[in-house]
């Protein structure tokens, strides 16, 4: 099966990217602002919250982290002007952090001020192994000016449960996700039962310790053994929500958790990058093609 994602992987840059775009869209909200709004004003009706992020990362140049820093403005006074329910994910590589720390950081701040002062939320995404240390840093620094702000820990990494429980930050809000990276064996668990059994025990200590979680997975395996431990933890409905990505298929998943009273926020990305971006993380992870075919099939 990797052999043939791998194929997979490496024929799609080769389509015209017309075609690339027509299984891009699924996941993809359009490339502009309007486009993403209208998506988010559709999923808000339908009950869910979402997070929305501007599609790109390893961002080089000053003036493009600038650029984009200022979109990210934009879209927080948008979202204040329509009063959604929506607030936003940026990865640290796509405002600056590939320049220089400082002036990635400097942008961030902009970008957390504007959070707080339409009183939103800002997450910041967990990006591979290179960016984990700056990026608990940055959420470190910035947790101290305001409590808008969370990050993203990986189940997958060896570090992360240290990382967690070494934090010493009260009212913690992170997301939870397996990690999307390939990483050496040095760093990261590669072997799905081991990352499902770690996701369950960083789980556990969140319901145990007060932290906002963002539970963000589509594996339904584990979204069972997931729904044996609220029931057996009980932790209050307002102290975690769902979180799936755009367009993956969720086999009535996301329905059932909103029946039964749980928030449910869809991560939206959107923007002129998609391509680049889509074709990046097709190569860096040619399992991305399987998932891409098996959703194609799915309803
Ligand atoms: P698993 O890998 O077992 O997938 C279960 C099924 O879901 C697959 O069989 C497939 O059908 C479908 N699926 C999963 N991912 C898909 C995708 N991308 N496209 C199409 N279908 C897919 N990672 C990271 O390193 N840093 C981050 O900041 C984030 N942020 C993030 C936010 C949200 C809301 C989600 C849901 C996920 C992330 N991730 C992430 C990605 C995450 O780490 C992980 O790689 C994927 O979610 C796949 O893992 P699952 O838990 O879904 O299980």
């Amino acid at each position: 099966m990797h052999l043939l994602n791998t194929i997979i992987s490496k024929l799609i840059p080769y389509l015209p990217k017309s075609l690339t775009y027509q299984f891009a869209k699924r996941y993809v909200a359009g490339t502009s602002k309007e486009s993403v709004f209208k998506t988010v004003e559709k999923l808000n009706l339908q009950g869910y919250l979402v997070t929305v992020d501007i599609l790109g990362e390893h961002t080089n140049s000053i003036s493009e982290s600038k650029k984009i820093t200022n979109q990210y403005i934009d879209l927080y006074e948008e979202i204040d002007r329509k009063k959604l329910k929506c607030n936003i994910s940026l990865k640290p590589s796509h405002i600056g952090a590939d320049i220089n720390t400082n002036i990635y950081k400097k942008n961030i701040t902009k970008v957390i001020s504007i959070a707080d002062k339409t009183n939103n939320f800002l997450r910041i995404d967990m990006e591979s192994s290179k960016y984990t240390d700056l990026t608990i840093e940055t959420f470190k620094e910035l947790r101290i000016r305001t409590k808008n702000v969370g990050t993203v820990f990986q189940a997958y990494l060896h570090r992360t449960y240290d990382d967690i429980t070494k934090l010493g930050i009260k009212d913690l809000n992170f997301r939870l996700c397996k990690g999307i990276y390939i990483e050496s064996d040095s760093i990261a668990i590669n072997n799905r039962t081991k990352i499902n059994k770690n996701y369950l025990k960083i789980l556990k200590y969140a319901f145990q310790n007060k932290v906002y979680i963002g539970i963000a997975t589509h594996d339904t395996q584990l979204l069972k053994l997931i729904y044996e431990l609220i029931d057996k933890l009980k932790p209050s409905n307002d102290m975690f929500e769902f979180q799936t990505l755009y367009g993956v298929p969720m086999h009535n998943w996301n329905k059932q958790h909103l029946q039964n009273g749980y928030k449910v926020r869809i991560y939206v990305p959107y923007g002129q990058d998609w391509y680049k971006y889509s074709i990046r993380r097709l190569k860096e992870n040619p399992n991305m093609a399987g998932y891409i075919i098996k959703n194609l099939f799915s309803k």
